[in-house]
């Protein structure tokens, strides 16, 4: 939530950071703005209400220049999004800007106490509180003056802060929320993710929290809240510059999703073969454990419920629970060091999986993480991480890391059942061996691209949903687990009203919603259960819906009532891998008639760095 970037080098820093910008701005979309160091001695400031286009425009207007700057897209959460709300926040007496992602929960006792002392404030922001008060405390010395305001915030905050008296020093400081400093040949960034720079450079470094950056046009250097100097590595980003890029298709989520048989081979190959990903499998005893908690939030929930079926199917382990994030912080759940904690985040910032995996740590538990941003909060912390080989995801509804997630999700319950001893070693009575689920698993690539193969039929059904108020989603068993997904990703990007419903459920309260030509799309991959749903599908049909079925057609007789789009034949347990494919293109192509702004969705943005 919010991006900021900073630069300070040999380059114009303006057109640096409006590009940056816009490759953050699936952070945060709602006003955008910029503050240079400009020749004149003083900050050019430019902040602008709605999209970065809007800024663009404001910059064609009054442009400005100068070698060091920082900017920020922002995601409103204190004072409606507004040209005076935007950041950079200067303090009074135009010495300091700051541009901060997070939020400061002690910033209404800071703001009466600076207005005691006559600070006047002019925003109704909780960042502009930062600004104040450095300038409040400064006295010569910026990097002095960030490590006491940073000692007097609480809460989140990942700042960039420039002074006027220091024309040529970036500071950057983080807590709770991601920063990370790139350093290029022509001069050094500050970032909230990677793609804001990987243009420039793809030698990167991490901060941790309450480290201190001070960034020259040709230094970096690290100081902890002592002002002591710390050495830190950088990291080498092998995402590909091409990947952050849309590559002539219309929206990232499309190539996103068309992406996807590379992602699962890549990161089913980042599992198998000789690997970090393999070697950290194996170093999981999951023998020494007798519970597992998967937690995460929205999609990366949605994809550990999934994966709850597989792990007690395959495991036939006691105790395998799922729960949301945000329920799991506060519960005050019995968990201790036999328990193993699965936390799944594409960002590996989301803030209430941090807490989650926090909470899981301070009760003993083991935490395990799937996380596709390498160097993230959650990739660092969690005793044991997987990397998902997504590459960057950038539009706001996630696809591809989703699909990556299941896969390692299935893997890692294959090998964690064979450890168990419950694999059998050959197959037989509808039992699997372990080299014969890997093989189901390693297929998955090859029929996926089969399903992007009927992407004209899907997109002309879409084609003729994009009236409906409210559309449902049925399933049983995983299918249910992926029809949760499905109604997820249809309602964010489209805006349709929808839900979703274990089969067996409807008759239990939802049915009475059904009406004369409401749509109901049932998933039906789990063989055992298709005679149930396609009952459920004739109860709803009965009643006057349309069902549109994806998965299982044998036997099936499509008419005016039910249309029907058949998946390649799998085993039922990764069959969630192929239907999802499905559900994504469909949600894609009802909002793209409705001519939506699908990468990045009314109110939402990626990367859920605030509670
Ligand atoms: C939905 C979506 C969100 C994320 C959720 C968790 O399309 O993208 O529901 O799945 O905000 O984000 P991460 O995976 O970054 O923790």
């Amino acid at each position: 939530m919010c991006g900021i970037i900073g630069y300070v080098g040999k380059e114009n820093a303006v057109p640096i950071i409006v590009e940056g910008l816009k490759k953050l701005e699936y952070r945060g979309y709602d006003s955008a703005g910029i503050a240079v160091y400009s020749e004149s001695g003083f900050f050019d400031v430019v902040k602008q209400k709605g999209r970065l286009t809007a800024l663009d425009a404001r910059l064609a207007d009054f442009p400005a220049k100068g070698f060091m700057g920082i900017g920020h897209t922002r995601w409103a959460t204190h004072g409606e999004p507004s040209d005076i709300n935007s950041h950079p926040h200067v303090g009074n007496q135009n010495k300091i800007a700051v541009v901060h992602n997070g939020i400061i929960e002690n910033y209404k006792q800071l703001k009466e106490r600076l207005e005691k002392k006559g600070v006047k404030f002019i925003s109704e922001t909780d960042s502009e509180v930062i600004a104040q008060l450095a300038e409040y405390y400064y006295d010569g010395n910026i990097m002095e003056t960030v490590g006491k305001v940073a000692n007097r915030l609480e809460g989140s905050f990942a700042l960039g802060i420039m002074c006027v008296d220091d024309p040529g020093t970036l500071i950057a400081v983080k807590k709770d929320n991601p920063l990370i400093i790139g350093v290029s040949g022509h001069g050094n960034f500050i970032a909230s993710d990677v793609p804001a720079v990987l243009k420039h450079t793809n030698k990167v470094y991490y901060l941790d929290d309450k480290e201190i950056t001070v960034l020259k046009k040709d230094t970096v250097q690290f100081f902890n809240m002592d002002k002591e100097p710390l050495m830190k590595s950088p990291e080498t980003i092998t995402w590909n510059p091409l990947n952050a890029e849309k590559g002539g298709y219309p929206h990232f989520m499309l190539k996103e999703i068309i992406e996807q048989p590379k992602v699962l081979r890549d990161t089913i190959s980042s599992a198998l073969s000789d690997n970090e990903n393999k070697t950290v499998i194996r170093r999981i005893d999951i023998t020494k454990f007798n519970k597992i908690v998967i937690t995460a939030c929205g999609s990366a929930y949605n994809a550990g419920f999934a994966a709850k079926y597989v792990f007690e199917r395959l495991c036939r382990f006691p105790a395998v629970e799922v729960e949301l994030a945000s329920e799991f912080r506060y519960r005050d759940a019995v968990i201790d060091d036999k328990t193993l904690v699965i936390l799944i985040s594409q960002s590996g910032e989301t803030a209430d999986t941090i807490a989650a995996m926090r909470e899981a740590k301070s009760g003993g538990a083991v935490t395990l993480s799937i996380v596709n941003v390498v160097g993230s909060t959650i990739a660092k912390e969690a005793d044991f991480c997987l990397f998902t080989a997504a590459g960057p995801e950038i539009a706001v509804a996630t696809t591809k890391a989703f699909s990556a997630q299941l896969v390692l999700l299935y893997i890692l319950a294959v090998r964690f059942a064979d450890r168990l001893g419950k694999l059998p070693e050959t197959a037989g009575g509808g039992t699997e061996t372990e080299d014969g689920l890997l093989k189901e698993i390693e297929a998955l690539p090859d029929k996926a691209e089969s399903i992007l193969e009927q992407i004209d039929s899907i997109q002309k059904y879409a084609s003729a949903c994009v009236g409906y108020k409210s559309i449902f989603f049925i399933g049983r068993n995983i299918d249910y687990a992926i029809a949760l997904e499905g109604s997820l990703k249809l309602k964010e990007i489209s805006y349709i009203h929808s839900e979703a419903y274990a089969g067996g459920e409807l008759k239990h309260g939802t049915i009475s919603l059904i009406e004369e030509n409401t749509l109901v799309v049932a998933i039906s991959n789990c063989k055992r259960l298709h005679g149930k749903l396609m009952s459920n599908a004739e109860q709803v049909i009965s009643r006057g819906a349309k069902v549109l079925l994806i998965g299982n057609s044998a036997g099936v007789k499509p008419d005016d009532k039910l249309s029907v789009i058949g998946l390649p034949e799998s085993c039922e347990l990764f069959s969630p891998s192929l239907s999802v494919i499905v559900l994504q293109l469909f949600s894609y192509y009802v909002a793209a008639n409705k001519g939506l702004d699908i990468d990045k969705p009314r109110n939402l943005a990626k990367s859920v760095t605030v509670e």
